[in-house]
Parts: C-alpha cells; structure tokens; sequence
C-alpha cells in the first residue's frame, strides 16, 4: 500500500475570521472548525506562558481583554508610527500596541498575564493563527500537513506579503504560494463553470469586502483553470471592523450622555460593547428589523446599559463608509479601461458584502450585470487557494503587481522600474547614472506607491552601491534591476555595466521609522 502524500492546504488568513480548505476525494472544502461554521475568529488568547486560538480566544476575550488579541492583519506590516493614531489613540482596542526593535508595530500584552515573551510581533501572532490552521486540516483529514497556500489582500504591501510568509514558516508550513483573496476567490468562482464552457473567456469583477480591508479585481477567466488579472484595487483601511468602530462610537456617546466619561478606559467595558456593535450591525445590515436593542448588565461601574438602534441611525453613522467601499469598484473599472457591458458577472466575497445597502450599491452601478450569488462569502477564499495549493486541474494563474515599485531620482521625483499590474512573476531595467564628477557610489531608494513624488510613497529600504568606477558625472552606466517573485518578495540589483560588478539585495527592512 503507499503512504498517501502529505496534503497541501488553502488558508485565508482574514482579519476578522480564517478558514482553511483542503483537498479531499477529487474536490476542495473547507474544513468545518468546530463550533458549526467553516470559519475561526482570529483571535489568540495569550496567558500562563500558553495560548488558545480561535473560538476558545474570543470567548476568553471578556476576562482577559487585555490579553486577547484580535484584528492583527490591521497592523501587520505597518511600522508603529502609522498605527499609534489611528488605532492605539483610538482606545477602540482593549489591548495595547507598542514598536519592536525595526520600529515595525507590535502588540505588547500586560506584565501580569503570566508570558515570559510579552512583546508579540503581529506576524507570530499570525503563526499562531496558522498553526491552528494546520492542526484542524491535519485533524480533519487524519495525515501531516505541509504545504500551504497563503491568501492576502491584492493591496497588500510588498513588505506585509513577507510578514505572511514569515508567518507561515513559524507555522511549520512550507508555503508554496501568497495568492491575492480575490483572485483565489475567482478560482473558486471557476469551479462553477458549466461543462462545455471550457473555452469561453469571462472577465468578471471580484469584490473582497472582509473585517479589514476591501480588495477588488478584475480577472478575465477562461474555463475553470485559466485566470489573468488584469487590474486590482483596494483599501486596506476599510473593513467591517470600521462599521463596529462607528458603531462603537455611538453607544460610547449615548453612554457618556448619560453617565458621563470614564468607560472608554476600560478594556472589559469596551469589549463588550464592541461585541454587542457588532451584533447589531449584523441585524441592521441584513436582517428585516428596523430597530436592534443593546442590553448590557452592569456594564460599567454596576450601571446596565439599555438603549435601540435603528436602521436608520445604522445608516447614517455609517453613511461615509458604504460610500467609500464604492471607490476601489470604480477606480479598479477605471485603471482597466474597463465597460461595464465587458463584464460577465460581479463576484462578491467576504463577510462584509452581505451587507444590504452594500449590495444595492453595486448592483445599482451595475445594472445590467449579474451578481453571481454561487458562491459561499466565507469559504471562496481558502477553496481557490486550496486548489492552487494542490495545483488540481492545472491552474493557470497570472496576477499582477498592485502598486508601482520604483527608486527615488534627482530631485526628488519616483521613477518607475516595475509598473504596477505587472504580471507575477516579472521582472525590469533601467540604467542610471552619477550626477557628480567621479562619484564611487549611489544609493538606490526603493519606494512602492503611485505618487510622483518619491517620499510621498512608501520606502521600503535601499540597496548601496560602492566601488563604481571613477568618471566624470553622467558617464558611469548602473543597470537596476527589480525582480518581484511569485510570493510578492522584490529582489534588487544593481551592476557597473563598465565592470560588470555587481550588488543586491532582497530588500533591507530593518530601517526604523523609513530614516
Ligand atoms: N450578516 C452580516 N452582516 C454584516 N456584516 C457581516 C455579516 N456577516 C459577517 N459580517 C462582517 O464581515 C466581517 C468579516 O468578514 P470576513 O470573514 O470576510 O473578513 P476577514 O476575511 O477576516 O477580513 P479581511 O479579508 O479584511 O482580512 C466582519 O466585520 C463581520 O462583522
Ligand atoms: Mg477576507
């Protein structure tokens, strides 16, 4: 009898829920988590030198807030001094945020929850979270798991897809694969193709709307095995964690209205009532009732808090948000060159596009075009990154790069070396010079981003060259070379074409603050 070959697994990695899917009698399904869903809360609950995952985390949440951490992927990546206002100051997470050695962001969790290690970079948190992963799929399916694909947000950074993958080898996975959600949500879309259609091209529009972020790409798909992006959109700043945070808001000020202030210092407080946002808004926004009633027992101080919500007010605290969630469909149709007519089918994915004013705002800019409704929102990600982690019927996959990656010029201007909606894997060339006589070396700047002005965007390091033979200025030639790989990771290299030597470097991260 042989030894069944280890399995490879699909993970979408999400801020708010993950879920892994595996390969299993001839098809891909994602693997049921124990409380009767597919999904687990990413949440990690860290305490006596141990930590739970999942379920078990979330609900360990109201007892142990400051220790419970949730939401990483919102900072993963981001150095410390992006996050510390928009999330630390809000006083929306109970638990606290601080910088790691390279000033990257980091949770930090209290001295007396009993950790040896009480600084966690968001990337171990992460591993956690995978690690969990692994276990449920090698549980499920009886046999080691090893390989694993990874999904991330299209407008993930350079720098956030290497934390992922940095995540994954912590997990003891061997990752074969960062795979952007919407375009593993269109493989999964690809599953539905009817018998016959094998040839037919469909360019269809995928919209990821999940607890964080909000990813859209549009992908000609050819059959069920073809696939080529051809542009993508995003904001990594908009998630169904911002409908809560409003929410959250509005119960904060109705409380303070009338017990005045005090209670946005307390985790446990805040906690619970960011839970019971969140209940509410999953009845406003897709349930039939008008009105969702918040009733808190001693809430804070051994004072209850009862109040209603109505769709209405739902609504307009959250007006802002459902009009930004519009922007990355548009910008992605613009970017393209896209008609709406050239659309087969909207794909919508992720927990947030069951919202109903959401839905009706697309199909109102669509109004011609079907909102494909076969597919499941929570479970489409992880089963397109399944089938591309067992490569089953020969996928064939061409994403592109989200954002341009470029180097800083004289003057200060971004010159662009990979465009952005290059194919993965590519690579490019430019040749620079010196602008001073005899100069022995340059620096080579390396920024992502879109504005022409280099420090506009953002800079993820610099690769130095020395030793340039001596000449007056203008005359040396330094061919730069950008090679971005299959997992997102840029290498960059520069070579003296006068003497052929040559230098790189996958990019230096350790420069805190991007001084
Ligand atoms: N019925 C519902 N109505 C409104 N929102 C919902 C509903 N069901 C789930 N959500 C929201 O969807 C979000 C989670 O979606 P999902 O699981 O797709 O996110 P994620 O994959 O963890 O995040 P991301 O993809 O941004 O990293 C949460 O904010 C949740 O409140
Ligand atoms: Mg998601």
């Amino acid at each position: 009898m042989s030894i069944p070959e280890p399995s490879a697994i699909g993970i979408d990695l999400g801020t708010t829920n993950c879920c892994v899917a595996v390969f299993r009698n001839g098809r891909c399904e994602a693997v049921p988590s124990g409380n009767g869903s597919t999904t687990i809360p990413s949440y990690v609950a860290f305490e006596d030198d141990h930590c739970v995952v999942g379920q078990e985390a979330k609900d360990n949440a109201f007892g142990h807030p400051k220790g419970t951490i949730f939401a990483v992927k919102r900072i993963l990546g981001h150095r410390y001094s992006e996050v510390e206002d928009g999330v630390r100051l809000s006083q929306r997470w109970p638990f606290a945020l601080t910088a790691d050695e390279n000033g990257f962001a980091a949770v930090r969790l209290p001295d007396d929850c009993g950790m040896t290690k009480v600084i966690w970079k968001p990337e171990e948190v992460s591993g956690e979270l995978l690690k969990h992963l692994k276990e449920l799929a090698q549980d499920f399916l009886g046999c080691p798991v090893q390989r694993a694909v990874i999904t991330v947000p299209a407008s993930f950074t350079e720098h956030q897809r290497r934390c992922t993958l940095a995540a994954g080898i912590m997990a003891g996975l061997e990752v074969v694969g960062i795979v952007n959600e919407p375009t593993a949500a269109a493989i999964a879309y690809g599953l539905q193709t009817p018998a016959g259609e094998n040839e037919k091209t469909r360019i269809i529009l995928v919209c990821d709307f999940g607890g964080g972020t909000i990813d859209v790409s549009i992908i000609s798909a050819v059959g069920r095995s073809t696939f080529q992006v051809l542009g993508t959109s995003g904001n990594m700043h908009l998630g169904g964690e911002d409908f809560d945070d409003c929410l959250v808001e509005e119960l904060l000020l109705r409380w303070e209205e009338l017990h005045g202030p005090g209670i946005r210092q307390s985790p446990a407080a805040m906690t619970r009532l960011r839970k019971q946002a969140q209940q509410v808004k999953h009845t406003l926004a897709t349930g039939t009732e008008e009105n969702a009633g918040v009733v808190l027992a001693s809430l804070f101080g051994g004072v209850d808090f009862r109040t209603t919500v109505s769709r209405t007010t739902f609504e307009k605290v959250c007006g802002h948000l459902f009009q930004q969630a519009l922007e990355p469909i548009e910008t992605a149709m613009r970017l393209t060159n896209m008609r709406k007519q050239d659309l087969s089918h909207i794909v919508l994915v992720g927990g947030s596009s069951r919202m109903r004013v959401f839905r009706d705002m697309v199909a109102d800019y669509f109004p011609d075009q079907r909102i494909f409704k076969d597919i499941h929102p929570d479970e489409a990600i992880a089963i397109g990154a399944g089938l591309m982690a067992q490569n089953a019927g020969e996928l064939t996959v061409a994403d592109v790069i989200a954002l341009d990656l470029g180097t800083e010029v004289w003057g200060g201007g971004m010159t662009v070396i990979l465009p952005r909606f290059s194919k993965v894997p590519s690579s490019a060339e430019k040749v620079f010079t010196t602008t001073v006589d005899f100069q022995t070396r340059i620096s080579v700047m390396v920024y992502e981003g879109t504005d022409p002005v280099a420090k506009n965007n953002r800079f993820w390091g610099r690769l130095l060259m020395t030793g340039i033979q001596p000449a007056l200025a203008g005359f040396p030639k330094i061919a730069v070379t950008y090679e971005y790989d299959h997992f997102g990771i840029l290498k960059v290299s520069a070579k003296d074409l006068a003497t052929d030597s040559t230098v790189e470097t996958s990019i230096n991260l350790n420069v805190p603050n991007g001084s």
